[in-house]
């Protein structure tokens, strides 16, 4: 067994959306494992995620995972102090599974447990392996289901600059490679078929609105590269066209929050944030002396890893566990 003196060891569960995760992680920012049951192959035959399958595969998944986190670890159940469960944003029924889970398990282990957000544990994600992260900073948080600026006074301490109008940039990779023909999840899909093509070869623009600067909009994008099709490119060149578009759209505005609020370090978090290209035109135009913070290796994903090590944050500022009717919340409209 071993002996963490003085230090708190959390187990993080989470079930927001098609990945089933269990992960162990001391002190916030040491994994000691980090489990994902991905359900891509469930969903793919659908071209996106069908929430009561999602459920079902939760429901069937998600206790092995958590007793196989708990072995790759190397700790018994009892060494664990806390947990922390993602219980806001995402699908109703797959977050009621995470939830009821987190809290059986707290009750019959006699150990608190936290409900987190899982948008938050995406930015904390790029927090994680940091000493002493700066702050305050702003937070880039580009998943399939969100696209948001924030500044981040602190941990927990938020002020919303920008967010999507209408489809997220997750989305907008997923739908065009529908367009396209590719499978789902098309993010990952694009980035491979974009690097065959020209970024230059169709004239695509990104959704811009004067009196929001820092709001996002990408289902114009989308309905360009419909139309674009009619015309028939070469798949990889719309691919590299659309990429390049979308991607340059999220590192200039960006870079616009950072120079409008006099700040000179980015967290980014989300599926997102695993695209090569957006990291390379982050380097390429960040200005000098700015910090560009990612997620560590299979962190970007959704994992259990950044909803324990948030987890382990949220329990230390509040000094108590949650309630037993705390419910889940499928929406971001309260945040955090
Ligand atoms: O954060 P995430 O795992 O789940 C949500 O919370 O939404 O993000 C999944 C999204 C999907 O839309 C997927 O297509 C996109 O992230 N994604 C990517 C890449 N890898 C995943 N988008 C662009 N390039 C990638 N390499
Ligand atoms: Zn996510």
């Amino acid at each position: 067994m071993l002996n963490f003196l003085a230090m708190s060891i959390v187990l993080g569960i989470e079930t927001t959306c098609d990945e089933t995760a269990a992960s162990v992680v001391v002190d916030g920012k040491k994994i000691l494992s980090n489990v994902v049951y991905s359900q891509i192959e469930t969903h793919r035959e659908y071209g996106g995620v069908f929430p009561e399958l999602a459920c079902r595969k939760h429901a069937d998944e998600l206790i092995p995972i958590i007793d196989e986190a708990i072995r790759l670890a190397g700790v018994e159940k009892s060494d664990i102090e806390l947990i922390s469960v993602a219980a806001r944003p995402g699908l109703m029924g797959a977050l009621l599974i995470g939830l009821s889970t987190a809290k059986a398990l707290s009750y019959s282990w006699k150990i608190p447990y936290v409900g987190v957000n899982h948008i938050e544990a995406h930015l904390y994600a790029a927090m994680m392996s940091v000493d002493n992260p700066p702050l305050p900073a702003i937070g880039l948080i580009v998943s399939g289901g969100h696209t948001s600026l924030l500044k981040i006074k602190a941990l927990g301490e938020y002020e919303w600059l920008g967010n999507t109008l209408d489809d997220a940039v997750g989305e907008a990779f997923d739908k065009t490679a529908r367009l396209l023909g590719l499978p789902y999840p098309g993010g990952p899909e694009i980035e491979k078929l974009a690097r065959l093509g020209d970024p230059k070869a169709v004239p695509f623009k990104p959704g811009r609105m004067k009196e929001k600067p820092l709001h996002f909009s990408f289902s114009g994008l989308k309905t360009q590269v419909l139309y674009a099709m009619a015309k028939n490119p070469k798949n990889e060149d719309v691919a590299a066209s659309f990429q390049e578009t979308a991607l340059n759209d999220l590192v200039n505005k960006a870079l616009l929050a950072l120079k409008t609020y006099s700040l000179n370090a980015i967290y980014i978090g989300g599926g997102v944030s695993n695209n090569r290209r957006l990291r390379e035109l982050f380097e390429e135009k960040k200005p000098p002396g700015v910090q560009v913070f990612w997620p560590a290796n299979g962190l970007s994903l959704d994992n259990a890893a950044m909803i324990a090590g948030l987890g382990y944050h949220v329990y230390q500022s509040k000094g108590c566990g949650d309630p037993y009717d705390l419910t889940p919340m499928p929406t971001n409209k309260l945040l955090f």
